[in-house]
C-alpha cells in the first residue's frame, strides 16, 4: 500500500506561462521528475502567472498561456487526483505573503540576484516587479510548509534566498515557516539547442529550429531533429566539449527512452550521425505524441480545465491560508 501523500514531505514547484508549448528542456529538465514526485511526496505544482507580469506581456497571451500551461502539467502525466495544480493569481495569500517578504529582505540583497542583473539590463523598461520577484517567488514556497523544491539550477540563488528569508522571519518572530531544500534537476542544464548545441535549450532561442516544443507536431519535430546541427568527425561518442551536438542528441535519446548514454553509445557503435537522428526523431515522436494529444484534448474543453484549477485553488488555499494567519499574527497585524 503506498503512504498516503500527507505523510510524505511535501514538494513544490512552479512554472512560468510565459510560452504557448513547454521545450524538451522544460519536459525534461522538470516536469519528468514532476511526474515522478507524485509517487514519492505530497507534490504541489502551480503555474506562475503572476511572475510573467515582471517584464512585458499581453494579457490575451498570458490567459491563453495559463491554460496551456496547465493542460501540459496534466497532459505531461500530473495527476490532479494526486497532485495539487493551481494558478499563482488564485491565491491571494501569494500577494499577502509576498508583501511581508518584500519588508523582510534588504534591497541589495534583491540587487545582488543575478537573474535580476540579467533581466534588468536585457529589459528597456525595469518593473519593481522584476526587483521583488524572488521574494514573491519565497511567499509561493513558503505559503507551503514546502520541504523539497525541485528547480532548475538557474534558480539555485532564489532558494538560497527563500531559506534565508524564512531563517530570518523564524527567528525575529517566532517559526513559521518550514526551511526549504532545493533540489537541483540535473538535466535542466544538459539539454541543449539543435541548431548551437552550446546554448542551453530556451524559450528564447535563435531560431526554432533549435527547440523542440513539447507541442510540435510530429513531422515537425522528426524534422528539427534530423537537421540538428552535428559534429566533425563520424563516430557516435558522448564528448561534451569535442562534440556537443551529437552528444545533446544522445543525452535527449537517454532522458527520453530511461537508458543509460553508454548503453545508447554500444548500440550505435560502427553506425553514422544519420541512423541516430532516425532513431531519435522516431523515439521522440513516439513519446511526445501521447503528451500532444492528451494536452490538445484538454484544450479542447477549457470549461473542464478550469473546474480542476478551481479544485486545486481549494486545496492549495486551505494549506496557505493557516500559513498566512499564522504570518499575519505573528508580525502584528490586528485581527479583523
Ligand atoms: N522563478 C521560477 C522560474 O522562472 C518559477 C517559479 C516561481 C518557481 N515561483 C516558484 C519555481 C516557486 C519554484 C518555486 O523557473
Amino acid at each position: 500500500m503506498t503512504e498516503p501523500a500527507a505523510h510524505r514531505p511535501r514538494s513544490l514547484s512552479g512554472i512560468q506561462a510565459t510560452s504557448d508549448s513547454l521545450h524538451l528542456g522544460n519536459y525534461i529538465g522538470a516536469l519528468q521528475q514532476f511526474v515522478e514526485q507524485q509517487d514519492t511526496h505530497d507534490a504541489f505544482f502551480f503555474i506562475a502567472n503572476q511572475h510573467a507580469i515582471t517584464v512585458d506581456q499581453d494579457p490575451a497571451e498570458l490567459r491563453a498561456r495559463t491554460l496551456r500551461t496547465a493542460a501540459q502539467f496534466i497532459g505531461a502525466g500530473l495527476d490532479p487526483a494526486r497532485s495539487t495544480i493551481f494558478v499563482q493569481s488564485h491565491i491571494p495569500a501569494h500577494n499577502q505573503l509576498g508583501w511581508v517578504l518584500e519588508c523582510t529582505t534588504g534591497l541589495g540583497e534583491a540587487q545582488r540576484m543575478t537573474q535580476f542583473k540579467d533581466k534588468s539590463a536585457k529589459n528597456e523598461h525595469v518593473s519593481l516587479g522584476l526587483l521583488t520577484y524572488p521574494a514573491l517567488m519565497a511567499a509561493d514556497i513558503l505559503l507551503y510548509q514546502t520541504d523539497v523544491v525541485p528547480v532548475g539550477e538557474d534558480q539555485r540563488q532564489h532558494l538560497e534566498l527563500t531559506r534565508n528569508l524564512a531563517e530570518r522571519f523564524n527567528h525575529r518572530y517566532g517559526k513559521a515557516f518550514t526551511v526549504p531544500e532545493p533540489q537541483i534537476l540535473k538535466a535542466t542544464a544538459k539539454i541543449y539547442d539543435l541548431q548551437d548545441p552550446t546554448a542551453k535549450m530556451s524559450k528564447s532561442a535563435k531560431t526554432p529550429a533549435g527547440r523542440i516544443d513539447i507541442l510540435d507536431e510530429p513531422k515537425a519535430l522528426a524534422k528539427k531533429i534530423k537537421s540538428a546541427v552535428t559534429d566533425a568527425g563520424t563516430e557516435i561518442a558522448f564528448d561534451r566539449e569535442a562534440k556537443p551536438g551529437v552528444s545533446n542528441l544522445l543525452t535527449i535519446y537517454s532522458s527520453l527512452s530511461g537508458r543509460p548514454v553508454e548503453e545508447i553509445v554500444a548500440e550505435f557503435e560502427g553506425r553514422m550521425y544519420g541512423h541516430l537522428k532516425v532513431a531519435l526523431a522516431e523515439l521522440a515522436v513516439e513519446a511526445l505524441t501521447p503528451l500532444r494529444e492528451r494536452t490538445l484534448e484538454l484544450l479542447d474543453d477549457p470549461a473542464e480545465l478550469e473546474r480542476v484549477l478551481h479544485r486545486g485553488a481549494d486545496a492549495a488555499e486551505a494549506v496557505a491560508g493557516t500559513t498566512i494567519a499564522d504570518v499575519y499574527d505573528k508580525v502584528g497585524f490586528l485581527r479583523r
